[in-house]
């Protein structure tokens, strides 16, 4: 099963959360892999995405012992910047990406792959981020945050993943004292009971692997 960690922007929680999932599904007694297809700011090794992602998912699954950042990172490049631009004139390969995807999933029971930006970050000029989702057929988590604008965040995500089999949770950590009386209002008055990343994991968990 591939499950494709989205979120309203960059620096959400998209890693936050998918180290809570590996986590939680180890737990479980599912042997987890991780994918990162495209990561841009790549410059120390120590601090990317796909060194935290791959570390974590280490701690419990041997199978995956001998993979490498290369290995679940194919696309790798220096630019903090939309894919498109990062890439400059290497082409996105829709093969290598799966390919790639292939050889974790072998060894695994469940792949967490991990996004960057948000849902229409561009890749290539008439391929996105959201495209990523359906060529790996994942389920989706997407993430929001608790601050300011988060309503209007979550709700253009929302709208575009609405075909999408997905589900919704919210990172309670920007202004975190503020958010029951600034944000919360708005779920009671839709009738939506959120799901909140930390302290309902094992609720994601279930719901995401149905
Ligand atoms: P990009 O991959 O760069 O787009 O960001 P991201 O969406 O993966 O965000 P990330 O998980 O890296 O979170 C951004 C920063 O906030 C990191 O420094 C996290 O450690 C921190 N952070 C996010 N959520 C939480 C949280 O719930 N608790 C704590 N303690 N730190 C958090
Ligand atoms: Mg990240």
């Amino acid at each position: 099963m591939n499950i494709f960690i989205t979120a309203t922007n960059t620096n959400i929680g998209k890693t936050y959360a998918s180290k809570l999932l590996i986590k939680e599904f180890s737990k479980q007694g599912y042997k987890v892999g991780v994918y990162k297809p495209i990561e841009t700011g790549f410059n120390k090794i120590e601090e990317t995405d796909s060194f935290a992602l791959l570390k974590e998912a280490k701690k419990y699954n041997k199978n995956i012992n001998d993979l490498t950042i290369d290995d679940i990172c194919p696309y790798q490049f220096k630019l903090p910047s939309a894919p498109i631009v990062a890439k400059n004139n290497t082409p996105i390969l829709k093969e290598k990406l799966l390919s790639s995807l292939e050889k974790i999933k072998e060894l695994c029971d469940i792949v967490i792959i991990e996004g960057a930006g948000g849902l229409f970050v561009p890749i290539e000029k008439d391929f996105f981020m959201i495209d990523l989702i359906k060529l790996f057929q994942a389920k989706t988590l997407l993430v929001s945050h608790s601050g300011l604008g988060s309503i209007n965040d979550s709700i253009l995500s929302k709208n575009a993943l609405r075909d999408m089999d997905y589900l919704f949770c919210i990172n309670l950590f920007r202004e975190k004292e503020s958010f029951r009386e600034i944000t919360y209002p708005y779920y009671q008055a839709i009738n939506e009971d959120v799901l909140f990343l930390e302290e309902d994991i094992s609720a994601i968990a279930s719901k995401i692997s149905l």
